[in-house]
């Protein structure tokens, strides 16, 4: 961490490099989408060319931020689900309803990846509160979106444990479009009826145009709602998947834009799988992420600023952090750098902070 001054200065004169290059560079509070274990080490650039057929094991942590609905008394897990943040995930509506999950009977485990195996990082925490959305209709699965506030803050993210990011509008609109691969995972069915995987699974499959996913049912398809896969290959989520995320890998991270939530059996010609439109629930989202303010983490000195930014805040709040060579502000939408001399290097900066899951309104200033 001693780097990290010069980094700053560094990073500060290149205006070419994108914001979240920036934070990257900074070392701090980036920590969404990103992946880091060993396992699933260079495997992100091969994403668009995997040879699944009806997909494939994952690599271990190549999805931390992926977790698994837990039924106590039923004993089973139920539904996949993602981290948006230390304290909140993002689920289907419809696993809640089905299951009929209450913050009693449920538990959220993290950092699973082999169902055999009680794993070293592998724990559960149990629930605050579910939110499912007040729109969800369980007839169409229109609006099939719930969050669960875990209890007590998932306490550090590591390789295998960590948040997905939440895209931005400007994202969305540039990269969410037909043909557009994205990954789902889970640990449902491995085909229509088919057992179980003991390893989580994963499958790339292509967005799809919304005529073509209301041609192709005669189910009702809203705009909270889009489909991917291929009109013949078998690629596609199955029972047991829902809940868990489609996601996009860009400029190196992974974003959540689709949630499993219904298909007509799983993988059939012609068929698509469906899926909640992520973005079409960001201001519901955002508003229940910022409910709650979780505090500034100590004034401690920069050996300990990397670990302590990553859980950044309410949009606006500010924490200080000091360094040992200086200062550095950071909020929830403004980010200044204090110089040695005390003044502000460089001009405010506006920043994404989505690794938080907070989607900022700011995203057209960081182009
Ligand atoms: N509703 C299913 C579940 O509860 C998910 C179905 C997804 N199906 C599909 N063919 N994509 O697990």
């Amino acid at each position: 961490m001693y780097l990290l001054l010069p980094l700053i200065f560094l990073s500060l004169t290149v205006t070419s490099s994108s914001t979240q290059d920036l934070l990257w560079t900074l070392g701090v509070d980036t920590e969404c989408g990103i992946v880091r274990s060993p396992e699933a080490i260079g495997l992100l650039e091969q994403e668009d060319n995997s040879r699944v057929v009806a997909g494939v094991v994952a690599a271990r942590g190549s999805a931390p931020w992926m977790v698994r609905l837990y039924h106590i008394p039923l004993g089973r897990y139920f539904c996949g689900g993602s981290i948006v943040n230390s304290k909140w995930i993002i689920t289907a509506a419809h696993c809640i309803t089905v299951f009929k999950a209450t913050k009693h009977n449920t538990r959220i485990y993290v950092a699973d990846y082999d169902s055999e195996l009680k794993e070293s990082e592998e724990r559960f925490y149990n629930i605050e509160k579910i939110v499912t959305h007040a729109d969800f209709n369980d007839a169409t699965y229109d609006a099939d979106i719930a969050m669960i506030k875990l209890d007590t803050p998932i306490s550090n993210f590591t390789h295998y444990v960590r948040p997905i990011c939440l895209p931005t509008n400007n994202l969305t609109e540039r990269i969410m479009k037909p043909r557009k691969h994205g990954r789902v995972s889970g640990w449902g069915d491995l085909r229509e009826n088919g057992p179980r995987p003991r390893f989580m699974n994963e499958v790339y499959i292509p967005i799809v145009g919304q005529r073509n996913c209301i041609s192709s049912t005669t189910d009702t398809v809203t705009d909270n709602m889009f489909c991917a896969g291929y009109k013949q290959k078998l690629k596609d989520a199955c029972q047991g998947d829902s809940g868990g995320p489609f996601s996009i890998l860009h400029d190196g991270r992974w974003y959540l834009f689709g949630i499993v939530s219904w298909g007509e059996g799983c993988g059939r010609p012609g068929k698509y799988g469906f899926y909640t439109r992520i973005p079409a629930f960001f201001d519901w989202i955002n508003n229940l992420l910022i409910e709650e303010e979780i505090p500034c983490p100590p004034l401690e000195t920069s050996d300990n600023v990397e670990g302590d930014c990553n859980r950044l805040k309410k949009p606006g709040q500010v924490c200080d952090f000091r360094c040992s060579e200086g200062h550095l502000r950071i909020s929830g939408d403004v980010r200044r750098v204090c110089q040695l001399d005390g003044t502000w290097s460089g001009s405010e900066l506006l920043c994404e902070f989505t690794e938080c899951g907070i989607v900022t309104s700011q995203e057209a200033l960081l182009e």
